[in-house]
């Protein structure tokens, strides 16, 4: 049997004997979540990570949230908790691929969501994520962008300004899973429901959602509804958040399919192993590192 309550104590332990702060993504275990120091989405965690003072930060995500933080806190050690959590999404485009494209659009900016190696930041004009991509993308003189790599929050940002996009074919494989007929059945089974989908989703499903927002967006969209209940449209982690902040509303996860295999390798057994082995270090090459920041600072000063 798990010793959960030990684990907590010993985690609590460490991390002040450390000095540690322990971060963690809204599509954390909730038991990760609940030791957490902050719990966020990823632009959240990108400005938070950039403020902290602490030696440690142990990173409850995947690789490319780590390598952010990383790049954004040089004199800091940062720990991604399982060394095996990347995203495959970030994974489906590289920096060679990229440079090809580039030269066939001299004329175009380069955006790359967050959910992109330090290579691929290093070769884009500016990052976003999902909760400021058209803010991003309309604060940019170019009219031409490359968007990187996500092809649906692409199609979203596409929708939303008078700017051309051309989109890189890459998605999300968990809110890939979502399909129309699952939005249909859940509103079915709860018709008063509200639909709050993220923009990862594919286009056909955004289309027939009320509300399509990145998972901070939802917590203060949720919170700020009259309605009762909600049909939520991301990886299912977020749930836990929304029922602790709202405890008089109702959600329902979309899809049964709604869990990322990466985000959910860490458990509170990582975060423990983090602390007391110091692993897994996650380092940028220091001249990468610069030209990745740029984008990410470039991203930081517009939102
Ligand atoms: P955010 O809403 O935090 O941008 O999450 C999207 C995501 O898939 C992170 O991997
Ligand atoms: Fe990557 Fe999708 Fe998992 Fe986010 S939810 S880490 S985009 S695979």
């Amino acid at each position: 049997m798990r010793d959960i309550e030990g684990m907590r104590q010993r985690i609590q332990h460490l991390k002040e004997t450390r000095q540690a702060v322990i971060v963690a993504h809204n599509y954390q275990w909730p038991e990760v979540q609940d030791v957490a120091d902050f719990v966020g989405d990823s632009l959240e965690l990108a400005r938070k990570t950039a403020t902290l003072d602490n030696p440690i930060i142990v990173f409850c995500g995947v690789h490319f949230m780590a390598e952010s933080a990383a790049i954004l806190n040089p004199t800091r050690r940062v720990l991604l908790a399982e060394s095996t959590a990347g995203c495959p999404m970030a994974e489906m485009i590289d920096v060679d691929t990229l440079r090809q494209w580039k030269a066939q659009y001299p004329d175009a900016a380069v955006v790359a969501y967050v959910n992109s190696s330090a290579a691929v930041k290093a070769e884009s004009n500016v990052c976003c994520t999902s909760a400021n991509a058209v803010k991003v993308v309309d604060a940019l003189r170019e009219q031409r962008i490359l968007f990187v790599p996500d092809r649906n929050l692409g199609a979203w940002i596409a929708k939303q300004t008078r700017k051309e996009i051309i989109i890189y074919p890459g998605f999300c494989i968990t809110h890939f899973r979502v399909k129309p007929e699952h939005i249909l059945a859940a509103k079915q089974a709860h018709p008063g429901a509200v639909v709050v989908v993220h923009p990862e989703c594919r286009p056909e499903v955004t289309a027939i959602a009320d509300a399509v927002l990145s998972t901070s967006q939802m917590g203060r969209y949720v919170k700020a509804s009259p309605a009762r209940e909600f049909i939520i449209g991301t990886e299912e982690g977020l749930i836990h958040r929304l029922r602790q902040q709202n405890p008089d509303k109702a959600f329902f996860a979309a899809s049964t399919a709604l869990l990322c295999p990466n985000m959910k390798k860490t458990t509170l057994e990582s975060v423990v192993s983090a602390l007391e082995m110091d692993r897994y270090h996650i380092t940028v090459e220091p001249e990468l590192a610069a030209r990745a920041r740029r984008a990410l600072d470039r991203m930081l000063e517009i939102v």
